[in-house]
């Protein structure tokens, strides 16, 4: 029957596409578009389909800018937000085509094939699919490339090959979506980014007052001029089933929307509304991570609605792999500026309330250390 492979271009599933010829499959390979660079090469299948899904891809990634979603603290999951994109459209390839099969070819004990299988699972009957495991086969790591990476339009990722120690230090040449920062420019870009229910709508570059409105457009600027002062992130992540691995991140745009977004909320939603939103946000963040869905409605839509007051400018400087925050300005602000500054407001009440516990407490600590 037909099947319609995940293709990548990269070994494994260069590799796959072969066997699965072999094993006398009409392969269809599907190559998701989705804002990695590059020259996709005719791989030798039966028919081959590039899907561009950058515009589906730039909803889910509003969606985690939005949420705030920050993997262990450091990882804006690039890669977790792109595979139920990838995997959706493939569902669809197939059902087009009447193929009776989908396959990826993520490997064993990663988080991709959760990711992959779980969305095809959800969209698909199961009778109509078959999840072959591929197990044992290597990261793909070429003499050039002594490591693995996963690119799309959030970020792009290294790990395996020499990066599997983690005290290897990134090699020379391996950034190539962010620049060093050490050789990024010594004059900052100052940016103006303007948010409407938490999503950015419009980025000004104030030096050539050059200005982008359309999302996808937008995204990929800010990942020009984010990337030429270089933002990159090294870390160590847990994987959904509990092994440690070594990655290393770049995300210019993201990080740069990340921080505006933050300081815009900071003015715009109530400080227990806020708190909230906070917890939503790390459940919806591990959500994203292992790839679940059904309960990934319910916290999405409790997510948007705090966000509606999201609105507002931020002036934001770039340099040296650095984001630095200038000001901003917000219709619905809850800052006020009269109540900061003029209105004596007598806290002396709030204070004696406060400490009462504080007292209790000293005292009764004097007690047992007394004893
Ligand atoms: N560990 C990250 C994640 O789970 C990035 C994985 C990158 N994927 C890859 N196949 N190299 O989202
Ligand atoms: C993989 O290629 O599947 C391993 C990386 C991961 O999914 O975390």
């Amino acid at each position: 029957g037909s099947m319609v492979l995940a293709y990548s271009g990269g070994l494994d599933t260069s590799c796959i596409l072969v066997w699965l010829k072999e094993k006398g499959y009409d392969v269809i390979a599907y190559l998701a578009n989705i804002g990695q660079k590059e020259d996709f090469q005719e791989p030798g299948a039966k028919k081959v389909f590039i899907e561009d899904v950058s515009r589906e891809f730039v909803e889910f990634i509003w969606l985690a800018i939005r949420s705030s979603t920050l993997y262990e603290d450091r990882y804006l999951l690039g890669t977790s937000l792109a595979r139920p994109c990838i995997a959706c459209k493939q569902v669809e390839v197939a059902q087009r085509e009447g193929a009776k099969y989908v396959y990826h070819g993520t490997t064993g004990k990663g988080n991709d094939q959760v990711r992959f299988e779980l969305t095809c699972y959800s969209l698909g009957r199961n009778d109509l699919m078959e999840y072959s495991k591929q197990r044992g086969i290597p990261i793909p790591a070429t003499p050039k490339n002594p490591w693995s990476m996963d690119e799309n339009l959030m970020h792009i990722s290294y790990e395996a090959g020499i990066l599997e120690n983690p005290k290897n230090q990134a090699p020379p040449g391996l950034y190539t979506k962010t620049q060093d920062p050490a050789k990024a420019p010594n004059i900052p870009d100052i940016l103006e980014i303007e948010f409407r229910k938490g999503v950015p709508m419009k980025v000004t570059n104030v030096k050539d007052s050059a200005t982008l409105q359309t999302t996808l457009e937008l995204f990929m600027y800010l990942n020009k001029v984010e990337g030429k002062h270089g933002v990159g992130i090294v870390i160590v992540e847990n994987r959904f089933i509990g092994m440690k691995s070594r990655v290393i991140y770049g995300a210019p745009a993201g990080t740069i929307l990340y921080r505006a977004d933050l300081d815009t909320k900071a003015f715009t939603v109530d400080r227990e509304a806020h708190k909230i939103k906070q917890s939503l946000g790390s459940k919806f963040t591990e959500l994203v991570y292992t790839g679940c869905c059904p309960e990934c409605e319910s916290v999405r839509r409790c997510i948007a609605k705090s966000q509606e007051r999201v609105e507002g400018k931020v002036q934001v400087s770039v340099l040296k792999g650095q984001v630095y925050i200038l000001g901003r300005e917000s219709p619905l602000s809850l800052y006020n500026e009269e109540l900061v500054s003029r209105n004596p407001i007598d806290a002396t009440g709030f204070i004696n309330i406060n400490s009462l516990r504080l007292k209790e407490y000293h005292c009764l600590q004097s007690k047992v250390t007394a004893k």
